[in-house]
């Protein structure tokens, strides 16, 4: 693919990107769009994430400095921001790309929760961003007019069986996004979620029956999924200066498929698979 061509559009703007894991992570690509817009970012993944070393490439390539921090654990987030302010000073953006489910991981029925690993995916994947917003506050690093994007799927208005507690997940971390938007809003701070299409990445082929869910969300959205890339760039407008009223969003990143029913090609498979059942003979 052509290197596609920036606009500018982060020029002398700072932030934080958490949850690039590899080439393949969203946040991966967020960075590399930021980059191209002109942004200046620090990097932060869990220490067990950076063991795996790749991230230090995406840190090369775009002069990022990396941060670890688990965000479950609220003294590294309060450090993280302490430490970031003192390398960039205020920033005016956060990316928020962090999901984990240890029942999904590890094959857990939705009635068959383990509680305690209910807890780390509600924990890890949503109240991680309350924690983020509340220790950026504290540490006074954000500036007036800044933006915080936070990823989200679907499952948080629809029930995708496959998709377990990250549903419930992801509809906690929207009204996260909502109920801090309002309390920042006097100072022109947005924060919204980017609810993305299946993404093949690390955590999406986690999810035993993504292929499926893949496909599905492909056919029915009449624009197909977008890609990792595709989301890069929407983001990217969310943090310029071309979106500074729209807060407490959830904006659906999916080629349409949030209002697709059913079309006719779904029809016609269906309608092979299960015979015709109901036909009129
Ligand atoms: N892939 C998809 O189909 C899809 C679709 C919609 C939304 N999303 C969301 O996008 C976001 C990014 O996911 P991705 O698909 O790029 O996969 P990914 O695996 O590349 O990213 C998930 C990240 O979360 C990080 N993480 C996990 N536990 C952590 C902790 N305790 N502290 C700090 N970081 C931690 C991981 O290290 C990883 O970098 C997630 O919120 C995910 O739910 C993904």
């Amino acid at each position: 693919m052509a290197e596609q061509q920036g606009y500018g559009l982060l020029k002398g703007k700072k932030g934080i990107i958490f949850g690039a894991l590899d080439e393949r992570s969203i946040a991966w690509r967020i960075a590399l769009a930021c980059q191209r817009e002109g942004a200046e970012f620090a990097l932060s993944n869990a220490p067990v994430a950076l063991r795996l070393g790749a991230l230090d490439d995406l840190a090369e390539k775009t002069g990022a400095s990396v941060y670890p921090c688990d965000v479950s654990k609220e003294d590294e987030v309060e450090d993280l921001m302490q430490k970031v302010k003192d390398e960039y000073g205020k920033i005016d953006f956060m990316l928020h790309a962090i999901g984990m489910s240890p029942n999904i991981r590890k094959n857990k029925e939705y009635k068959e929760l383990n509680y305690h690993w209910y807890q780390q995916t509600l924990d890890i994947s949503a109240v991680s961003l309350h924690k983020i917003l509340h220790f950026a506050e504290k540490k006074e690093i954000l500036n007036d007019g800044s933006s915080i994007v936070a990823l989200s799927y679907i499952g948080a208005q629809r029930i995708f069986s496959k998709y377990s507690d990250m549903n419930d997940a992801k509809a906690l971390l929207e009204s996260i996004a909502r109920n801090y938007a309002s309390r920042l809003a006097d100072r022109g701070i947005r924060v919204n979620t980017v609810s993305q299409a299946p993404t093949q990445t690390s955590a999406g082929s986690g999810i035993k029956g993504f292929d499926g869910m893949y496909t599905f969300a492909d056919k029915l959205a009449p624009m197909g999924n977008p890609s990792a890339d595709e989301c890069a760039d929407y983001c990217v407008t969310l943090f310029s200066d071309l979106t500074r009223k729209v807060t407490m969003q959830n904006l659906y990143h999916d080629g349409g498929f949030v209002n697709a029913g059913v079309n006719e090609e779904m029809i016609e498979g269906l309608a092979k698979l299960y015979g015709g059942e109901n036909e009129d003979e």
